[in-house]
């Protein structure tokens, strides 16, 4: 081969190379058999350390579902909301939705570990944990109708802000339009918001966090809160648990059917049914009637809202410790 060819076949190897290389990487998309090749045992992994810890406490399904929400809500999917603060920044975790509140971190520390054991070197994302552990959880507790295939592939932050959980994140005070206003700057629409808030039909909240809504709204059940008020004082016992509904330890329509009854137990729950005929109003009679249709949606919501902002490619980096960012 005469150098010239050479060369221009070298050019036609590296431009190969570097298109086979930069596109996935730039253009890249999250899809559901991301650790098949490199540890393909991590989703069986992640699944039973989620059931052994379901087993010991059924409430933590919920709060790691949670927690993937919280996640993807503050600067997209990417596992920001695992970081611990630091002498030089506060991080998400101190933030007023999250402080004395979220729950799970540990839960989530024994996966990694466990899934870095069998990989044999740190592979997967804590950001695509929180979602594996979510979407385990629902299907734990409210059985193989609710599964849904997760997309992976996300990457880990560097970075983390206590200001954007605090404005990111929707508090339980929120009107119906401030609601939808939040879940739209989140690229999420008003089905979205109406299928993703069932989720609510698993786990607690806090006295210090539904006594506005026992005391001072009127479009709740007279005898529901005089029910909550004999275990939620004016002040005091703040942080005394209330289901959210009433089958709170399996994930099912119930809360949809508790709305159409005026028992919903945070106001933004009471938002969504209010009698008026509204589109919310629809959605949620349906979800009420027919679990199928609430499974259909669940799915597709959780992977929509997975879907917020992932670092792909080459951004970000896969974490050795879900509590701190690499250090090199
Ligand atoms: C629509 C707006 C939402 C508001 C205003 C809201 C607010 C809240 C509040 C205030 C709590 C109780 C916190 C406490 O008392 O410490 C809570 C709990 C919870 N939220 Fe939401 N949330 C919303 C949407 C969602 C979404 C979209 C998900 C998941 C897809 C979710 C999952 C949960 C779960 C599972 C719990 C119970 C956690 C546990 O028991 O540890 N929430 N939420
Ligand atoms: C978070 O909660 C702790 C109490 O557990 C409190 O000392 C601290 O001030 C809270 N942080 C913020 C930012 O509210
Ligand atoms: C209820 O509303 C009153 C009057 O606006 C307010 O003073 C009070 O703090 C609110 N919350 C509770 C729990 O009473």
């Amino acid at each position: 081969m005469a150098a010239s060819h050479f060369k221009y076949f070298l050019f036609l190897v590296l431009v190969t190379l570097a298109t086979l290389i930069v596109i996935p990487t730039t253009h890249a998309k999250l899809c559901p058999n991301y650790y098949n090749q490199v540890c393909p045992e991590a989703l069986t992994i992640i699944k039973s350390v989620v059931q052994k810890a379901i087993s010991r406490e059924r409430r933590i399904g919920a709060s790691l579902l949670r927690l993937h929400f919280h996640d993807c809500f503050v600067n997209g999917c990417d596992a920001s909301v695992l970081l611990d603060d630091t002498p030089f920044f506060a991080g998400e975790k101190t933030a007023f939705p999250n402080n004395n509140s979220l729950r799970g971190y540990d839960v989530v520390d024994e996966i990694k570990a466990a899934v870095d054991k069998a990989c044999k070197r740190p592979v997967i994302s804590c950001a695509d944990i929180l979602a594996v552990a979510a979407r385990d959880s629902v299907a734990i507790l409210g059985g193989q109708k609710y599964w849904y295939p997760v997309l992976l592939g996300r990457r880990d932050a560097r970075s983390t802000s206590w200001d954007a959980a605090n404005k990111n994140l929707p508090p339980p005070f929120f009107s119906f339009s401030q609601l939808l206003g939040l879940f739209k700057g989140h690229g999420l629409n008003l089905k979205d918001l109406v299928v993703l808030s069932g989720a609510h039909t698993i786990g607690g909240t806090q006295c210090g966090v539904y006594r506005d809504r026992i005391y001072n709204d009127t479009n709740i059940d007279p005898t529901f809160a005089a029910t909550l008020r004999n275990r939620c004082p004016k002040t005091g016992r703040d942080t005394i648990l209330a289901p959210l509904d009433s089958t709170s330890n399996r994930f099912d329509n119930a809360y949809y059917t508790s709305l159409l009854f005026k028992k919903g137990l945070l106001h933004s729950d009471q938002e969504l049914f209010k009698g008026s005929g509204s589109d919310s109003d629809k959605l949620v009679q349906l979800y009420s009637q027919n679990s199928y249709a609430f499974a259909a949606d669940f799915g597709p919501s959780m992977i929509k809202m997975g879907n917020i902002k992932p670092l792909t490619g080459n951004n970000g980096e896969i974490r050795y410790n879900c509590r701190k960012i690499n250090n090199f």
